[in-house]
């Protein structure tokens, strides 16, 4: 695939770091005019409460309407298993089209059988506004973005690609945090090894902006690192770690991590692209299958 790489453009990167779930959201302003994407939003959850909130959100809301700037895209990299997404909630407030990987027909129908979904749940992704393929382009003002196929944590994990940042969601974390886990269900180790690899590929004074840290060693949280820094540094795939290597470290680290702490609630509201499930009544009521994950 010829990816459509402009380094020339260089989009304003705005990060809101959340604490609760150690996610990265951006806010991607077009250096050319007063539009923006949002990447990966976070809704927050107190499940042992069953509460939802905003915070996060507003938070986010309240930077795009303060700068004036039109929201056009509000992307999700993947369906994420350790928060929830609030781009309804934020298109309510501020339009634009959500967009995702076209591969979430593959987690709809994976998820949907997990969580006895009936059939009023559709899995054709038509909860979403658009269903990314490997390389389509996309405009946020004037500047061209485009969506990298990048299975691996998951079979419908996108590296979005804006002038010169690239947004990584879980393909790699900082170089020291190395990369995201391949043990949910349709995820390969060999294939986020080939998947990271598109990545590098990018020039490498791309700007890669990571949609997780944990601030592994004691070190304050990061978010931003670059294709050079990866390839060198990277503790998992970085100074020529082969295939095999890779697979066979990934493949027994994952063995032994627990289950991500909001992944029951996570999988529901965002494989309906954040949207929080209904019962028969039209009560917001979340599912937990009982050994079933
Ligand atoms: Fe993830």
């Amino acid at each position: 695939m010829n990816y459509p790489v402009n380094m020339a453009v260089k989009p304003d990167v705005s990060a809101h770091f959340d604490e609760a779930t150690n996610t990265i959201t951006y806010i991607v302003k077009d250096p050319a005019s007063n539009h923006c994407a949002i990447i990966d939003s976070v809704m927050d959850i107190d499940y042992a409460a069953g509460r939802i909130t905003y915070d996060h959100a507003d938070k986010l809301i309240a930077e795009i309407q303060e700068r004036g700037l039109t929201l056009d895209w509000i992307i999700e990299t993947h369906v994420h298993a350790d928060h929830l997404s609030a781009a309804p909630y934020i298109q309510q407030k501020l339009g634009g089209k959500i967009g995702v990987g076209e591969k979430i027909l593959i987690v709809q129908e994976t998820f949907g059988k997990v969580f006895n979904e009936g059939t009023e749940f559709q899995r054709d992704g038509s909860q979403f506004d658009a269903l990314f393929k490997d390389g389509d382009t996309y405009m946020v003002g004037e500047m061209q973005g485009f969506a990298m196929y990048t299975p691996g944590h998951t079979p419908a994990c996108m590296v979005h690609v804006l002038g010169d940042a690239a947004f990584a969601g879980d393909t790699l974390f900082m170089p020291d945090g190395g990369s995201a886990r391949c043990d949910f269900p349709g995820g390969s180790a060999e294939e986020l090894y080939d998947s990271i690899q598109k990545v590098l590929a990018l020039p490498d004074e791309t700007r890669l902006f990571m949609c997780h840290d944990y601030g592994p060693n004691g070190r304050a949280i990061q978010w931003e690192t670059t294709v050079a820094e990866q390839k060198v540094d990277n503790i998992h795939v970085g100074g020529g770690k082969t295939r095999e290597e890779f697979v066979k470290f990934r493949t027994e680290r994952d063995a032994q991590l627990s289950m991500p702490k909001l992944i029951i609630p996570s999988l529901q509201v965002n494989m309906r692209a954040g949207e929080v499930p209904t019962d028969k009544d039209g009560n917001q009521m979340l599912k937990v299958p009982v050994n079933g994950i």
